[in-house]
This record gives structure tokens, C-alpha cells and sequence, in this order.
């Protein structure tokens, strides 16, 4: 048994979708639904007995002292989080509640249940941590990808927010021994994305006949992973990583949101054309910086190839034209999340198990 937080979001769910497909290990999934949450994305697990799904805080310690009693996971997967850089300049208070204090009650219910295990479950515990290249700060044209031996240097709330979680799990490993693994990700895209951040939101808009905002001239740099990739890396480091290591993940995969959004645009115009003839890149837009703005991300991801044997698998070619495909094919995904229609599925969800 595994307990995931935040396994109703964009990349929790497309874990366990991925591990239930895989694996007959049943997953306890902890998830607040926040905005981000989404459990439509769980309705082919509707009647799957293997994924338990408990709607609560992970801050909430007697909740999740009493799951962790009742489940016995032989892990803890830590999804959970305020992820949106631009929701964390307008309102960093639910990051540090959710990102900081969230993760450091999770860890002491975590470790108080580790000590409860006799020797054997003990030694075979583990505590994922799920965290992001941000922490790292920013990278010139010219400097090498960022390794794990990289000084944190945040500049964003949210990035600050995950490199304080990151600090806090590398401190109950070294100061109470806890077995933790702390997985640094660059950007993922994908399935299930919630139309706020760039790769969605691009599509969305685009379809809809709507402004492609770019902010200040788009020549800012990230390194895409298609999120099944993350997912595959993130099994590897629980099967096998070393408890007390931190390992970086990403597609070597660096692109401009400029290149980004024009390749997204003709994509569209291949598979939905436009009935005026027009292309979708008419509606790109520069808009306003957003403050602060890390200008390049890049991910050294060779320590988890060499000591773990994973690679991502998909290109940026392959894996784009999958997800503009998958949002093609989902338009009602696409309503319900832009109608707010998706929290219903609470009720169903909640309706359909009592
Ligand atoms: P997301 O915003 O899509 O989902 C977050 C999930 O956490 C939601 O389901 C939400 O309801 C839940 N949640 C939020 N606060 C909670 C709380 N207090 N208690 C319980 N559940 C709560 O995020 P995502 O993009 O899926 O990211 C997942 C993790 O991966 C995060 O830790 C993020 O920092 C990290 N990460 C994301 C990316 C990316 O490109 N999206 C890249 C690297 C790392
Ligand atoms: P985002 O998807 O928010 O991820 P992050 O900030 O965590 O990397 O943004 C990716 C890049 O795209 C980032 O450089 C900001 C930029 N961006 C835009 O230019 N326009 C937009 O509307 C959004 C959401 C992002």
C-alpha cells in the first residue's frame, strides 16, 4: 500500500493512474481538492477497490496519523502542493501554509509512524519527496544545467516555498534519520493539465479564439517532460533510489515559450484548421513580464541515468503532439474545468461510494 498527497492534481493523478495500470498495490490518495484537484481525472477508478480516495489536509495531523495507522503504507508519496508561480506572486499566504508547514507536519506524522515499525518495515520505509528545478533559481544561455550539487537559490514564493519543503525532509533524513528521497522535476506537460499554466492554457485559448498571452518576449527557457516520463522516474527513485539522496529529472529538452506556443499553434492548425484559413499563431500576444522572471531552467538529469537506468522516453515532437491530441479529444474535460462543473464530481464521487 502507498499513500500519495495530492494524487487528484495534474501530476498525482496521471502517478496513479500510471501505477494502478501497473501494479496491483493499492494506493491511499490524500488530496484537499483544491482548485487544482480534480477528480474527474481519477473517473476511470471509480470501482477500482485499489484507489482510496480521502478528501483532507495534509496538514491535518490526527487525519493523517490515523490513515497512516490504518493503511500502513510502506510509502509516503508527496505530491501535494501550491504549484502556480503566478498564484504565488498574487497570494504566497497557501503556499507556505500547504508547501512548508504542510510538509513539515507531514513529516513528523511520517516519522512518529516509521518509529512505530519493528526493524524489518523499518529499513524498507520510504518518504518521496516531489519538488522542482525551480528551487535551483535561475541559469544564463551560457551556464551549465543545474546538478543536484546546485546552491538553492529561489526567487519566486512558490520556488522558495518548495525549497524550504526540500530543506525540511533533507533535515528529518539527517537529524532523525528518516528515509527520504527528494526528486527535483523541470516542467511537466501532459494530460489532465490544468489550464493555468503554459502548455494548456495555450490550447485552450487557441480553440476558444482567445489572446495567446506571452509574457515580455517570450524568450524565457524551460525544460519539458511529458509527465508519463516523471511518472516512470518517480517508480524508478521509490524502487531504488539511495534513502538520503536527491535525484534531478528532466527531458533534455530545452525550449522558448515563444518555440512553445508557435509549435502548439501549428499543430492546431494541422488538426483543427481554422475555418477563415487563418493560422492560430494570429492570436499570440505579448503581454506584461511577470515579476521576477527566472530566465532559463535546465535540468542535468545524468545521476538518476547512471545510478537508476532511467531516461525519459518521449521527445518533445512525440510528446506534444499527444497532448494536443488529448485536449482535442477531451473537450468536456475542458468545460467542466473551465465552467468550475469539475468539483462536482465530489458529490458524484462521494454520492456514488455511500
Ligand atoms: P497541481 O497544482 O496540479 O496539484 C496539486 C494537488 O495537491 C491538487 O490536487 C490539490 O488539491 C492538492 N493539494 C493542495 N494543497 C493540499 C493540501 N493542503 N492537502 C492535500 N492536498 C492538497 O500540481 P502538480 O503540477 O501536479 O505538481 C505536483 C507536485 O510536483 C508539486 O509538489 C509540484 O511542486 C511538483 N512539480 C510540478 C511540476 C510541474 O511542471 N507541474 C514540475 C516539477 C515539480
Ligand atoms: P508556467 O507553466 O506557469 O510554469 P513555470 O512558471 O513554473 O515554469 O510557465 C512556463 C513559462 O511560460 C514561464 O516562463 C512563464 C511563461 N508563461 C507565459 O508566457 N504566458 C502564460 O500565460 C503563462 C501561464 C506562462
Amino acid at each position: 500500500m502507498l499513500l500519495v498527497t495530492g494524487g487528484a492534481g495534474f501530476i498525482g493523478s496521471n502517478f496513479v493512474l500510471d501505477w494502478l495500470e501497473n501494479s496491483s498495490e493499492p494506493i491511499v490518495n490524500l488530496d484537499q481538492l483544491t482548485y487544482a484537484g480534480n477528480l474527474e481525472n481519477l473517473a476511470s477508478l471509480r470501482n477500482d477497490s485499489r484507489h482510496i480516495f480521502i478528501q483532507g489536509d495534509l496538514g491535518n495531523r490526527e487525519l493523517v496519523s490515523q490513515l497512516l495507522s490504518q493503511y500502513r503504507p510502506r510509502a509516503i508519496l508527496h505530491f501535494a502542493a501550491e504549484s502556480h508561480v503566478d498564484r504565488s506572486i498574487h497570494g504566497p499566504e497557501d503556499f507556505i501554509q500547504t508547501n512548508i508547514v504542510g510538509t513539515f507536519r507531514l513529516l513528523e506524522s511520517a516519522c512518529a509512524f516509521w518509529r512505530s515499525l519493528g526493524q524489518e518495515e523499518r529499513s524498507q520505509f520510504r518518504f518521496l519527496h516531489v519538488s522542482t528545478d525551480e528551487v535551483f533559481g535561475t541559469l544564463s544561455k551560457t551556464d551549465p544545467p543545474f546538478t543536484e550539487t546546485t546552491a538553492y537559490q529561489p526567487n519566486s514564493p512558490y520556488s522558495a516555498s518548495k525549497a524550504a519543503s526540500d530543506h525540511l525532509v533533507r533535515a528529518w533524513h539527517h537529524t532523525f534519520g528518516l528515509p527520504v528521497l527528494t526528486t527535483n522535476c523541470s516542467n511537466n506537460y501532459g494530460p489532465f493539465h490544468f489550464p493555468e499554466k503554459l502548455i494548456p492554457l495555450m490550447i485552450v485559448n487557441a480553440l476558444a479564439g482567445k489572446p495567446l498571452p506571452i509574457y515580455g518576449d517570450g524568450q524565457q527557457i524551460r525544460d519539458w517532460l511529458f509527465v508519463n516520463d516523471h511518472c516512470t522516474a518517480i517508480r524508478r527513485v521509490l524502487e531504488s533510489g539511495q534513502p538520503g539522496e536527491t535525484y534531478n529529472i528532466g527531458g533534455w529538452n530545452e525550449k522558448a515559450n515563444l518555440e512553445i506556443v508557435r509549435t502548439i499553434c501549428s499543430l492546431l492548425d494541422q488538426f483543427k484548421p481554422k475555418s477563415d484559413g487563418t493560422s492560430y499563431s494570429a492570436q499570440i500576444t505579448h503581454v506584461a513580464d511577470r515579476p521576477g522572471h527566472d530566465r532559463r531552467y535546465a535540468m542535468d538529469a545524468s545521476k538518476i541515468e547512471r545510478d537508476l537506468g532511467w531516461k525519459p522516453k518521449e521527445t518533445f515532437e512525440t510528446g506534444i503532439r499527444k497532448t494536443v491530441h488529448w485536449y482535442l479529444d477531451h473537450p468536456d474535460w475542458v468545460k467542466n474545468v473551465q465552467s468550475g462543473a469539475y468539483r462536482e464530481w465530489i458529490n458524484q464521487h462521494y454520492e456514488a461510494q455511500s
